[in-house]
């Protein structure tokens, strides 16, 4: 092997859940519902009903699921901590049953020589404070760092690498824009109030975090290449657009301290100038930043396509996985050597990075083949190879997901786990890609 085919040493190989996707007990020992809860139990909003009641039955099965990845070799879990089970009114009083469960789960942790990833908010912000505006009250940035210094103070001691928010631009554009993921508004006003309060909550808690000393603090976006369809100038300029509203609108802010140009353009009415101290507040210094990856898009220009004028065109002759995503690890490289060229980012973390596919049952016992998600994980995992090669510091990568579990809106049926999981026993199998991920992991990358 070559020096440039080399994962560097200490590179953490991991999987990554997030709490309402996998825990289900969703209001035991004291918690109080979250939004995904609401969602979930309003008729029509997830598919075939399916609810986050049960889900993997992590919150009760917790211990065999740390043995698991013990068992795979994994040194790295990324999971999320349920903030209405640490405070169920979301402000005010501490449940410490809440925060038992997770100390639990990092002593567990600890003890299997996994390093711990934890991310304060992966979407699911308790009721109460949808009650009180959510992510369109201000107010948020003040309740979010209460909630990140309770954690800290809690749990810092085992934990590796903090990260204050998953994705914002899921939160705004599914929760506040299109209305398709909780709490399920729909308007460009409110998106636009989110977008800017999310990362003024990331800002305070990471604030709150350097107080307290910590050096491990980041934050993780989901960012996607932005491939215009054709060299027509409408289509490169619906192309930008795209990229401004989705990646640029998330990592300007915090690696540049403003917002993309297109921005303006794009909300219209309902843009307003941030003030410089917000800005100045959200490009506050990361330890690190976590890159989420699943594919890419290509767009034309496309004025029906509210608000951002680009609509996406399905690429012909390659593979598509169940969530209609075209399999492009080649853009997962672009988008490291994107970020490393543009911005003077932090170390990086490939925090999420996976595929849904059908998994066919087999005959023989006890197996489930999946190839083409094993030839997703190698070819992806090649991608950051190539990226490190170019000079990129990536740190690490979290195979998403480590088990079978919620897709969200779109129910159990997207199976996007490295481990299968039989939601009627609760039995796990390790697919064919988790035992190809193991041995990869073993080998510290060689096996890619
Ligand atoms: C990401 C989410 C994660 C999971 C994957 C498929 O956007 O962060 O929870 O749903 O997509």
């Amino acid at each position: 092997m070559t020096a440039n085919t080399e994962f560097p040493d200490g590179f953490l190989w991991g999987a990554a859940t997030a709490a309402y996707q996998i825990e289900g007990s969703p209001l035991a020992d004291g918690a109080g519902a979250s939004i995904w809860h609401r969602f979930s139990h309003t008729p029509g909003r997830v598919a075939d009903g399916d609810t986050g009641d049960i889900a993997c039955d992590h919150y009760r099965r917790f211990r065999d699921d740390v043995a698991l990845m013990r068992d795979l070799g994994l040194s790295a879990y990324r999971f999320s901590i349920s903030w209405s089970r640490v405070m169920p009114d979301g402000t005010g009083a501490v449940n410490q049953r809440g925060l038992d469960f997770y100390r639990a789960l990092l002593d567990a942790l600890g003890e299997a020589g996994i390093a711990a990833s934890a991310t304060l908010y992966h979407w699911d912000l308790p009721a109460a404070l949808e009650d009180r505006g959510g992510w369109l009250n201000r107010d948020i940035a003040s309740w979010f760092a209460d909630y990140a210094e309770v954690c800290y103070r809690a749990l810092g001691d085992r934990v590796a690498l903090w990260a204050t928010l998953n994705e914002p631009w899921v939160v705004v554009d599914g929760g506040y824009l299109h209305g398709t993921l909780a709490p399920g508004h729909r308007g460009l006003f409110g998106a636009r109030r989110a977008a800017h309060h999310c990362l003024l909550a990331h800002a305070s808690a990471l604030a709150v975090g350097r107080a307290q000393g910590l050096k491990n603090l980041g934050v993780v976006v989901n960012l996607e290449p932005k491939h215009p369809a054709s060299d027509s100038p409408a289509d490169l300029s619906a192309a930008r657009r795209a990229d401004a509203y989705m990646n640029r609108q998330y990592l300007e802010p915090l690696l540049l301290g403003r917002y993309p140009d297109e921005l303006a353009a794009i909300y219209g009415e309902a843009w307003s100038e941030p003030s410089p101290a917000d800005m100045e507040a959200i490009r506050a210094p990361l330890d690190w930043l976590g890159i989420n990856y699943y594919s890419r898009s290509v767009v034309r220009a496309d004025s029906a396509a509210w608000p951002v004028g680009a609509s996406r065109v399905k690429q012909r002759q390659c593979t598509h996985t169940e969530t209609d995503w075209e399999v492009y690890p080649a853009g997962l490289e672009e988008t490291l050597r994107a970020v490393h060229e543009r911005y003077s980012a932090p170390p990086i973390y490939i925090t999420e990075n996976g595929s849904a596919f059908y998994d066919p049952p087999t005959a023989t016992e006890g197996l489930v083949e999946d190839p083409l998600r094993t030839a997703y994980l190698r070819s992806h995992l090649a991608a950051v190879r190539r990226a490190i090669a170019a000079g990129v510091d990536v740190r690490g990568y979290f195979a998403w997901s480590l088990l079978d579990n919620l897709e969200w809106s779109l129910g159990f049926a997207k199976r996007f786990g490295i481990v299968h999981v039989d939601f009627a026993t609760q039995r796990r199998t390790p697919k064919s890609s988790a035992r190809a991920y193991s041995a990869i992991a073993r080998s510290n990358g060689s096996d890619v």
